[in-house]
């Protein structure tokens, strides 16, 4: 063998947090959070379940069947922070003591109709300034899906579309709201967490490593599919280049959303895409692809807990690089009520392990 075939590569870094993930419920839910809670520090929790969780109750119900699923080796090192769905039922008063009582972490906007599970959302984002007002003088920050529902607007240009028309007033208007444009898909959504203080944005593992042609060129893939849809390869490559900059405004969210293989092999697959087993791999891959394995703990374990002014995480977890492709993964997961889920970047997974967590 030659010098570079024998070279490990490994780094070493604060243990990461999840910015946006969906764990689902019940027999789902069982079968997919434990990947969550073995790798991640924190992960902040979709409310976007039928119906949705609108209230502190519900939240901290929901939040306990996390903690019971994710089994009693991960409860002590992993934090599921919860997210209110946005909708005339959100009331303050009780959106202000979970919040308080440290039960609800944000608040998230679904456009209705935009996404999985979003018919309960929003006609308007302006149709709750008032909560929006409230939740600045507090500092719970608005988390949302920047997609207009407009069907003028071309599906590619949605996120645009969405930015200016609705989010830039609410910005303008509401200036001490912390806000984070979730899954960031675009340089106009690129271009609009620049422009305003105060927002961030996350970007996730697929919309980093794949662009409309893999979802389209080659036979359709629906198992790419997800809101809002991957963009051009420029769109791309701006992501990648803002996510490996270094940049405190952009953070990890895996979006990890898991739907069983009937419904995303199906005439309408609905979008998500599940990732927690190997997102962590997925963006180690694309940064040391980039030479920027150097940043990869600003954007995975740093730049999201500034934002959201918390601490990172005490513990390390070290990533190695297998010499050769590795050793082969599942493909699939199986929940106990029979549904089987396509995982996301097993080529990743199989590269590169975790070394146990410790200390620094
Ligand atoms: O692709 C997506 N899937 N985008 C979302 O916004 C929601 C998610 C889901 O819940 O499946
Ligand atoms: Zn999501």
């Amino acid at each position: 063998m030659s010098g570079w075939e024998t070279e490990t590569v490994s780094v070493e870094i604060v243990v990461p947090d999840d910015w946006h993930v969906h764990f689902r419920d019940d027999e789902m839910l069982a079968a997919v959070a434990p990947f969550t809670a073995r790798g991640f520090h924190r992960a902040l929790v979709m409310p976007n379940l039928v119906p949705p969780i609108t209230n502190t109750t519900t939240a901290a119900a929901y939040r306990d069947r996390i903690l019971a699923s994710v089994g009693p080796d991960a409860r002590g090192d992993f934090t599921p922070l919860m997210g209110l769905y946005l909708n005339d039922d959100l009331d303050v008063d009780d959106l202000l003591a979970g919040h308080r009582d440290g039960i609800v972490f944000a608040v998230k906007y679904y456009p209705a109709g935009a996404t999985t599970n979003s018919e309960a959302g929003g006609a308007s984002l302006a149709g709750y300034r008032s909560a929006l007002e409230v939740m600045a003088g507090v500092g719970i920050p608005l988390l949302v899906h920047a997609e207009s529902t407009d069907p003028e607007v071309d599906i590619f240009d949605r996120e645009a579309a969405f930015l200016e028309a609705e989010l830039a007033p609410i910005c303008d208007e509401v200036p001490e709201l912390k806000v984070t444009v979730e899954h960031v898909s675009t340089r106009a959504g690129l271009d609009f967490v620049r422009g305003h203080t105060g927002v961030a944005g996350s970007i996730t593992p697929h919309h980093l490593t794949c662009d409309r042609s893999d979802l389209l060129a080659n036979g359709l893939r629906p198992h790419l599919y997800c809101k809002p849809v991957i963009n051009s390869r420029e769109e791309r490559l701006a992501l990648v280049a803002a996510a490996t900059s270094g940049d405190p405004r952009f953070f990890f969210g895996t979006d990890s959303a898991p739907h069983p293989l009937s419904d995303k092999e199906s005439v309408s697959a609905k979008p998500g895409i599940f990732s927690a087993p190997h997102a962590l791999e997925v963006v180690a891959e694309l940064f040391y692809q980039r030479g920027a394995l150097d940043r990869l703990e600003a954007f995975v374990s740093l730049n999201g807990a500034a934002h959201y002014g918390l601490e990172a995480s005490a513990e390390v977890v070290r990533l190695e690089r297998a010499v050769g492709e590795g050793v082969e993964g599942a493909t699939t997961i199986l929940s106990a009520d029979g549904s089987e889920v396509r995982i996301f970047g097993v080529d990743a997974g199989r590269r590169w392990s975790r070394l146990s967590r410790r200390c620094c």
